[in-house]
């Protein structure tokens, strides 16, 4: 079991940005990544679509006999992890929009969630404003475009520069001091996010605490990774080997081998 793998998954390359804090935290482990580029994007589908991704891909990963799954994606959590939960027999790590640390850094009261439409309209998000958003204002952006942007390895140029100002720019100019990344692809963006918003403005990202509530989790099954050895990572997906492979390998910042998933 210690020596078993962990699934990551997301729609595409997002959750990469989660695999990176996963792999500096914990480099022992061995990691199985899974990349559905070939259904992505998950934000703009229905919830029966992702909730059959995403079983799917479950599905493969216990195939591999790993010893937790991490659901990369704020949109696959919103709409498919509560069903996932109920027959999936290793823990799923997943994540949500950072609204409660972000209630606790705002100083202005407002703050901005930039995620797609399916995280944006879920019952988990109307939750958690619910139960941390009561004293501020929370101000939900979708931002559609941003997913394809990623996927296609546009981090930078005016054309991005000019997306991320339409959707941030009407934000701050309602008061938002602090930004949640709701999405796990939008932390390949927060370069050019950070220059549009300034430096005054707070931008959470929320990947290393998922990398930190995973350690948690590990630790309560004893089941941490033995010894000094880096685990194995494994790329899979079900788009494009070549173009997936390309992109990874730039987000990654190391040539990486990708291998199809059908
Ligand atoms: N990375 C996914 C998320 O965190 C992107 C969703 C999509 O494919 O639209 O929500």
């Amino acid at each position: 079991m210690v020596n078993a793998p962990i699934g990551v998954f997301d729609s595409g390359v997002g959750g990469l940005s989660v695999l990176k804090e996963i792999y500096r935290l914990l480099p022992q482990e061995s990691l199985l990544y899974v990349a559905d580029s070939g259904f992505a994007p998950y934000g703009d589908k229905s919830c029966d679509y992702i909730q059959q991704r995403c079983e799917q891909i479950t599905r493969f990963f216990l195939a591999y006999s790993v010893k937790a799954i991490v659901v990369a994606c704020n949109t696959a959590t919103s709409v498919a992890v509560d069903g996932l939960r109920q027959w999936c027999p290793v823990p799923i790590i997943a994540m949500e929009p950072a609204i409660k640390p972000a209630r606790l850094q705002t100083k202005s009261g407002v703050v901005g969630v930039l995620a797609t439409t399916q995280t944006l309209c879920s019952a988990n998000v109307n939750r958690l404003i619910a139960e941390h958003g009561k004293d501020i204002q929370v101000l939900l952006q979708p931002c559609k475009g941003f997913v394809e942007l990623v996927e296609s390895g546009q981090l930078q140029g005016e054309a991005v520069t000019e997306l991320v100002r339409q959707r941030v720019l009407p934000l701050l100019a309602q008061g938002a001091d602090t930004l949640v990344l709701g999405c796990t692809h939008y932390p390949f963006l927060s370069q050019v996010i950070r220059a549009v918003a300034g430096e005054e403005v707070t931008i959470i990202d929320p990947s290393a605490a998922i990398a930190r509530q995973l350690q948690r989790k590990l630790a309560e099954h004893d089941a941490l990774a033995q010894g000094e050895s880096v685990g194995d990572i494994r790329f899979y997906t079900t788009g494009s080997v070549d173009l997936v492979q390309a992109i990874i390998s730039q987000l990654w910042a190391g040539e990486v081998r990708v291998e199809a998933l059908s």
